[in-house]
């Protein structure tokens, strides 16, 4: 059973799209479910997420997980955003069912998908990654 906060999310996702000018795009999938999430990041010269949005091809939790985890990291800087985690993403989201934890970890890794390629681009390394 998906909590209210799920459910609200879900129905009226908040940052759900593509981003034009993304700097940072990570893509990750969970091969069990088959679950598929993309995180758009737009990153100043400071190092901070101005922006950040989804597409998420998945199941209700993945959608609100994502969707959560983009207001998270929104006007934070990369390293303050490498360490949102998906307990922060499921708190937010009231009581996820056990069997849908896995949905949040992959929200938490597709920011981490998305930091990645920004320093990819950039020909950078960061080892908190
Ligand atoms: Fe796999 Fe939701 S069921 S991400």
């Amino acid at each position: 059973m998906y909590s209210k906060q799920i459910i609200d999310r879900f129905q009226n996702p908040k940052n759900a799209g593509g981003l034009r000018g993304a700097n940072g795009v990570g893509k990750v999938g969970n091969a069990k479910c088959g679950d598929i999430m993309k995180m758009y990041l737009l990153i100043n010269e400071d190092e901070v997420i101005e922006e950040a949005r989804f597409k998420t091809f998945g199941c209700v939790a993945a959608i609100a997980s994502t969707d959560v985890a983009c207001d998270l990291i929104k006007g934070k800087t990369i390293e303050e955003a490498l360490k949102v985690t998906n307990q922060d993403v499921y708190k937010l989201l009231g009581t996820m069912p056990a069997h849908k934890i896995h949905c949040s970890v992959l929200a938490q890794e597709s920011i981490h998908s998305a930091i990645e390629d920004y320093y990819k681009r950039k020909g950078k390394e960061n080892k908190n990654i």
